[in-house]
Formats: C-alpha cells, structure tokens, sequence
C-alpha cells in the first residue's frame, strides 16, 4: 500500500520505455513530430534476445548496430558503455526475463527536408516486451510453413533499417496463407532470406545451406552464432552460397534463425512437405547445439 492507502499495482512487464534520456510509460513515451525516423525512416534498429534476464549476443548486436549507424552516418546516441546500461535497466525496469529488448536510432528531429542535415543529434529509443516462450517451443516442435515470394527491397539489405514496408507486406501474405514466413525471391530465382529470419536448408545430400553475407541479406546475429557452434562441431557439409526455389522445395530439411526465436524448423515451402512433414534431426540437433551455446552465454 502507498501513503494514500491505495495498493500499488505493479508494473506490467514490458510497460517502460526509454526516449531520449527518460524511461516512460509506453503511453506517454513520445518522439518529436518531425523525427526523421518517423518521417523518412531515417533510422536503424536491433533485437535483442533477454534469457533468464540476461542479454544474449550483446557484442554482436551492438557491433551491427554500430555497422548500420556507420553505413547511414547516423551518430551513436551515446557511448556503447552508455547503451549497455540503459539495455540493463530497461531490463530491471520491465523486470524482463524471457522477451525482446527493441533498440532503435533515428538521425533525430529537424524541419522536413530529404537531404541529411549537416549535424544531428540522433535519438535514441528503447523498449522491452516478454515472448510466449510456450508458443514458440510448439513452433519448433511442430515446425513452421514458409511461402516464397519476390523480393522487392532495396540493394542494402545489410543495414538494418527500419524502413520495412516491404517485409511486413510479405509476411502479411504469409499469414494470410496460413504461413509462418515469407521467403523472399530475388530475380534469379535466389532465395535471400526470410522477411525477419535467415533462411537455410539441408539437402538431399545432407549438405547445410545458407545464403553468404552480401548487400541483399541481413547478416544474422543468430545465423552466425549457429555457424560458430556448428564450426566447433567439425562439420565441413556447409555452405555459404545461395540456394533456387527449386533446391527449397526438394530439400531434405529446413529452418529460419532470428534472435526472437533461436532455430525454428520449416516442414512445408510453398505447400510442399519437406522431408517426412516434421522438424528433421539436423534442424533438431542444431538448435540444441545453439540453444547449449545460449543457455552456457547467458550465464554470469
Ligand atoms: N529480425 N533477416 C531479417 C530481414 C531480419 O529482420 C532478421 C531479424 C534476421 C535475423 O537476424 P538475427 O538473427 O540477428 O535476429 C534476418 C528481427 C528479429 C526483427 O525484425 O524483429
């Protein structure tokens, strides 16, 4: 009870945002009207993954963000030693322990004009939301359905920018189709990658598959993690190239990686089964090989 004598409910997880310098109900947690983020999409975001209330791929999350913010010159916000505390107390605040930690950096707010201004402040946002932890699990033990679709993005796929009409607008299709993830399709008939996942399949022959890093893909934080922990293993039936349409739809096996759900198994690419219609044992295998690696990084 508070001094007036009224029970003080608690926070809701995930309620605390952080705009430029204050942590705020989401409510009353606002942006300038003429933020370049909010008008050009002049900004850039990252996910990251909170486990048992510990980030996991903190370094690599924020070397992106730094590779993104670089790429378009916006300015860090603050000092990388800076972010890393207010990441921890958005976490404390929203008493997070399973969810998503949501950062992104606009160039910040001046009058509307296209050209970048000659300097800025940026700005910098941050939230925080928990993740059906259940869902996901019956995601994977299920696997998921993918649709493939053309690719209609920009040639820097690399930077991540928040401008994403184009990803949203394929995975609407996918859900409308009853589809976890659109596969996006580039002329040559290449898959690049999922609208917000990395895509790979495990041919016939049993080789691992994933697109390599270019301007066309967004290099994964959990796409390299899976590398890492797969190199450790030994295994030399990988390859970093990319893969037709066709390949997809006679695959042996396939899966998306994304930071919000580690390894996810696809059982069916534009309603073709794949393999027998359940997760495979190398989908199955490399996600407890990553989910291993995560469980041992997010421990003190
Ligand atoms: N999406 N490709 C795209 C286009 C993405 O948007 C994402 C991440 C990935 C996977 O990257 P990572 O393993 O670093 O999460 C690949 C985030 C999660 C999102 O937009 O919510």
């Amino acid at each position: 009870m508070n001094e007036r004598g009224i029970h003080a409910r608690p926070v809701p997880v995930g309620r605390i945002a952080y705009v430029d310098g204050r942590y705020r109900p989401h409510a009353s947690a606002t942006v300038h009207v003429e933020d370049r983020g909010l008008q050009f999409a002049d900004s850039i975001y990252e996910v990251c993954a909170v486990l048992d209330g510990r980030l996991m791929d903190e370094e690599p999350h924020l070397d992106r963000l730094e590779r993104s913010l670089a790429a378009l010159q916006i300015r860090m916000p603050m000092t990388r030693g800076a972010l890393k505390a207010v990441m921890r107390e958005m976490i404390r605040r929203n008493r997070l322990m399973n969810g998503l930690l949501y950062l992104q950096v606009t160039r910040g707010a001046h009058r509307r004009d296209h050209p970048m201004p000659a300097a800025h402040m940026s700005t910098l946002i941050m939230t925080a939301r928990p993740l059906n932890v259940a869902s996901i699990e019956k995601r994977r033990a299920e696997g998921v359905a993918v649709i493939t679709l053309p690719d209609i993005r920009w040639g820097r796929c690399d930077i991540k920018s928040t401008a994403l009409l184009p990803n949203i607008m394929a995975k609407t299709e996918a859900r409308k189709l009853g589809a976890f993830e659109a596969w996006l399709v580039d002329r040559d008939g290449l898959v690049t990658e999922g609208a917000s996942t990395n895509a790979w399949i495990v041919t016939e022959e049993g080789v691992l598959v994933t697109r390599g890093l270019s301007p066309n893909i967004l290099a994964g934080v959990t796409r390299l993690a899976v590398l890492n922990v797969l190199s450790g293993e030994r295994i030399n039936t990988i390859e970093e190239r990319a893969f037709t349409v066709e390949e997809a739809h006679a695959a042996r096996e396939a899966f998306v990686t994304s930071a919000s759900g580690g390894v996810i198994p696809v059982v069916s690419i534009d309603g073709r089964t794949i393999g027998d219609g359940r997760p495979g044992a190398a989908s199955r295998r490399i996600h407890a090989l990553y989910s291993e690696f995560a469980q041992a990084a997010s421990k003190p």
